[in-house]
């Protein structure tokens, strides 16, 4: 998807299609009402018809408009004008890419960009409308045995009047492609079968895309990280025949020495649960266990492509959680990278096992910041639901930036507490901690357990375990939190 700022009327632009509001009650938003003076009343003819009331998210399409430069005109439903914000107007846009998908027109001027959005500038409105478009018309068919009928939507171009707006949109359109090219990737990976990405090829793709974006790119293997004394993750990676991969990437985009954020991406990919067998239903899911992992890798292609003026550095420690002969029991102890034991009581509460040397293997780099981001509980799901992303962090600051992150790229998260009383919940007769806790609170024990390996730098934690996919007939990826993450790292950089 290509796109791009455009000025001038409505009637007058030379495309595909022009995109342009209406408010329930048939009221014409300004461009509309451009279309309708310059067609001598022909969207208002339309209404009075009552073929389109402006409900939210409803869309009419119309053929050689008359006086109309444009092959065709789409009306988009806003709802009221009264209720008008963030929520309708990325229903809108959703809408008019939905209804262009069908259609052949190649180029669309989206019109939408001039509804005031109460708290939102054109920056917002424009990078928003560019990562609908490219997530509206996202696919997903390297395991189709023959591609699906490709949409001929090519070009976005999106209004915006006078130097200020203009110069600001086409800020937020390039940012937007930045970050669209990271959702997709996300999404592609995330999506991807398990074996079609295990270890070995998510660690190759990591490696490509390095290559490909001028990052730099190490895989370490079984042999360097036992050496490293990553007994925690090895442990999850031995019931597997697929070895394990911890995969570093650097961006060095600011001064040298220059303390770097560092993200760190849970990588399983896949989760049957280990000798603590997962059930059979829905255990395909589990093939998005590495979103994390997709996310982080995703947001240094982003951040590559935003060419940010920041260090940034990506671990991802990358294994299977299967059951088998050489697999982990629940009671075996293990000794962390950080010298803690833990007493393994669940081995499908493997996410945290693998994260905590990540965490550790992080101190090396002095982080200015570390987040890790993983589908870690299904506890989160049940919390927050599939809307808000789960965010912990020792550090009050740290947790509000990210907060505001995810605010102004629209891919939220939601901070909860992780005071030294739900520690009490980790206690263990026979090792340090053990690796859960009671089922009260979940999602908090988990990020209570990574605390404990995340004491030496300002760290938080995002439990994507319900935003990061979607089940039933939209099966598939979301790309996020990469969207956040660009947010926030771009903040920093700023
Ligand atoms: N990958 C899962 C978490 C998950 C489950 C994410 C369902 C999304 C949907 C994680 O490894 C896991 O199995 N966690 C356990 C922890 C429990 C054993 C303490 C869980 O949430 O059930
Ligand atoms: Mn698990
Ligand atoms: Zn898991």
């Amino acid at each position: 998807m290509e796109f791009s700022i455009k000025s001038g009327s409505p009637a007058k632009a030379k495309t595909g299609c022009v995109v342009v509001g209406v408010h329930e009650g048939r009221k014409l938003s300004a461009a509309a009402a451009e279309v309708d003076k310059a067609s001598g009343g022909f969207l208002t003819e339309i209404l009075r018809s009552g073929d389109h009331g402006g409900r939210k998210g409803s869309t009419l399409l119309l053929h050689k408009v008359r006086k109309v430069a444009a092959d065709r005109v789409l009306l988009v439903g806003l709802g009221k004008s009264s209720e008008f914000a963030e929520g309708p107007y990325r229903a809108a846009v959703a809408a008019a890419i939905r209804a262009l998908k069908g259609t052949g027109a190649v180029e669309a001027a989206f019109y939408l960009t001039d509804l005031p959005v109460p708290g939102r500038d054109i920056a917002w409105k424009a990078e928003q409308a560019a990562l609908l478009a490219a997530e509206g018309t996202y696919r997903f068919d390297r395991t189709k045995s023959k591609p699906g009928t490709k949409s001929h939507l090519k070009k976005v171009a999106l209004h915006a009047e006078g130097k200020a707006d203009v110069e600001a949109a086409t800020a937020a359109i390039a940012r937007a492609g930045a970050i669209a090219a990271g959702v997709a990737m996300a999404r592609d990976l995330g999506n991807l079968p398990a074996n079609l990405c295990t270890p070995t090829i998510l660690a190759n793709e990591a490696e490509a895309m390095a290559k490909a974006h001028g990052l730099k790119c190490q895989v370490l293997g079984e042999k360097e990280i036992a050496k490293l004394g990553m007994g925690s993750f090895l442990a999850v990676a031995q019931g597997s025949r697929e070895p394990p991969r911890f995969i570093i990437l650097e961006h060095a985009g600011g001064p040298k020495g220059v303390a770097p954020v560092v993200l760190v991406g849970k990588g399983v990919t896949f989760d049957t649960g280990g000798i603590s067998l997962k059930p059979a239903a829905e255990m395909d899911e589990m093939k998005y266990d590495m979103c994390g992992a997709a996310s982080v890798i995703a947001t240094m292609k982003a951040v590559a492509l935003m060419k940010l003026p920041l260090n940034v550095v990506a671990l991802v420690p990358a294994t299977e959680n299967m059951p088998g002969g050489k697999a982990v029991k629940p009671g075996d102890v293990v000794t962390t990278m950080s010298g803690q034991t833990v007493e393994i009581l669940n081995t499908d509460a493997e996410g945290r096992l693998i994260l905590c040397d990540a965490l550790t293997y992080a101190e090396r780099y002095k982080p200015a910041a570390v987040v890790d981001v993983a589908t870690l509980t299904g506890a989160m799901v049940i919390s927050l639901g599939h809307i808000a992303t789960g965010l912990f962090a020792n550090d009050d600051a740290l947790a509000w930036e990210l907060v505001a992150s995810g605010n102004a790229a629209w891919d939220r998260a939601w901070h909860l507490p992780m005071w030294d009383d739900y520690q009490e919940a980790l206690k263990s007769n026979f090792a340090d901690m053990p690796n859960v806790g009671p089922r009260p609170g979940g999602a908090i024990t988990a990020a209570c357990f990574l605390s404990r390996f995340a004491k030496a730098y300002k760290w938080a934690h995002l439990d994507i375990a319900g935003s990061a996919w979607k089940s039933g007939a939209e099966k598939g990826a979301t790309g996020r939190p990469v969207a956040l993450l660009a947010h926030f790292l771009a903040r920093r950089a700023a």
